[in-house]
């Protein structure tokens, strides 16, 4: 595989900071540039982050000194140095949108992990396990926004992002209803437990527009491509409740399901033991070996010490049982900033490069 210029578009924030960390050593990508708002451009990427750098490892040696570039007002700049963007950035919506639309109409790819352009009909939201096909819909909008290069690919939202995983290898049999409580990390909001003390003993019944996104994310991901766009699943029919709790990374689900046709407990262990996607089939360097990790222990998964499984790249699953009122009911977990955020990115880039969009 040839190497890549990669520009971060956020590079300042707490995804952008895990970015740098996860490409710090990246067989395929190598940091090119790192742009923020106008309040960090001209400085240098040490001076921007002041004490802001989130990362239990040091800011790499090869980032401290680097400009960063205005993200808004440099992009003829970025456009000749780089080969694709990552993004992640703090605005409105509607801003985001046009910025990443100015992005890839300058023929720069776009990956990124804002929630923007997640329910815009030809952009794919990847999860590259479940959903890799979906990138075929970018010659749709290319031709939209008129590109040779240039698109725009975004990642799911991290609340989705345990117990999507758990229950695809399950949609054979019918997954008619979905209940997923989520137990999400401070580090979601791009907080940790100094710069948000409140937290501690502490926990919080609502995550604005989370329980939308966590309903409604799971149907595009599992929709599929029609002419020019990609038409959303009607089913599963998904309730969420989503919570913060006092955990610094790793998002956990409560969930539970119900099927047209009702599979054995063995079956369903056999089918996340088994199911492997096209990630773990053509080796991308990101990919986890095993995705779906079940444990026997009454106790597991949890976030101390099952987030951070294959890199952070992994799902954990445990407490598979039957239920009551569904057919069962069990926990999965994942590592939000990791497969949920920056680590999810770097996948899904690796999958485009692979299959040939970022040429
Ligand atoms: N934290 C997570 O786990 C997580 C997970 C999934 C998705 N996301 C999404 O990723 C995005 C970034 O989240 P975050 O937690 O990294 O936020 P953050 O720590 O607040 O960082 C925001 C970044 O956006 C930049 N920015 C703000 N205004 C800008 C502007 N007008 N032009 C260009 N850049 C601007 C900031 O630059 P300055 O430093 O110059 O202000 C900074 O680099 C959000 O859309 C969030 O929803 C976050």
């Amino acid at each position: 595989m040839k190497t890549f210029r990669v520009g971060i578009i956020g590079a300042t924030g707490m995804v952008g900071q895990r970015f740098i960390t996860l490409l710090e050593n990246h067989p395929w990508f190598n940091i090119e540039l790192l742009a923020a708002s106008s309040r960090s451009a001209g400085k240098t990427y040490t001076e921007a982050v002041g004490s802001r750098w989130l990362m239990s490892t040091p800011m790499p040696e090869k980032v401290k000194d680097m400009i960063v570039y205005d993200a808004e007002k440099d992009i003829d700049k970025i456009a000749e140095s780089v080969d694709f963007v990552f993004c992640a950035v703090n605005m409105k919506k509607d801003e985001i949108k046009a910025l990443e639309e100015k992005y890839a109409k300058a023929e720069i790819p776009v990956i990124s992990n804002n929630s923007a352009h997640r329910h815009t009909d030809d952009v794919p939201m990847v999860v590259p396990e479940i959903n890799p096909e979906h990138i075929e819909i970018i010659n749709a909008q290319r031709k939209r926004l008129g590109t040779k290069r240039g698109f725009i690919a975004v990642k799911s939202n991290c609340s989705i992002q345990s117990y999507v995983p758990a229950l695809h290898p399950l949609m054979k049999y019918g997954v008619e209803n979905v209940l997923a409580c989520t137990y999400q990390a401070i580090s979601g909001a791009g907080k940790n437990f100094e710069t948000w003390p409140e937290m501690v003993d502490n926990l919080i019944p609502y995550i604005g527009g989370e329980e939308e996104k966590s309903e409604l994310e799971p149907l595009k991901v599992w929709g599929k491509i029609e002419g020019d766009k990609i038409v959303d699943a009607t089913t599963p029919n998904i309730t969420t409740q989503c919570l913060r709790v006092p955990v610094s990374d790793g998002h956990t689900a409560a969930v539970f399901v119900s099927f047209k046709n009702k599979p054995s407990i063995e079956d369903i262990k056999k089918d996340w033991k088994e199911f492997a996607g096209v990630p773990q089939e053509l080796e991308l360097p990101s990919a986890p070996k095993q995705f779906l990790n079940y444990f026997e222990e009454a106790d597991r998964p949890q976030a101390k010490l099952d987030r951070d499984m294959e890199k952070g790249m992994a799902v954990s699953i445990g407490r598979l049982r039957e239920d009551k009122q569904f057919d069962y009911k069990f926990v999965c977990l994942s590592h939000n900033t990791l497969r949920g955020a920056a680590g999810g990115g770097v996948l899904l880039a690796e999958l485009l490069a692979a299959k040939g969009y970022l040429d």
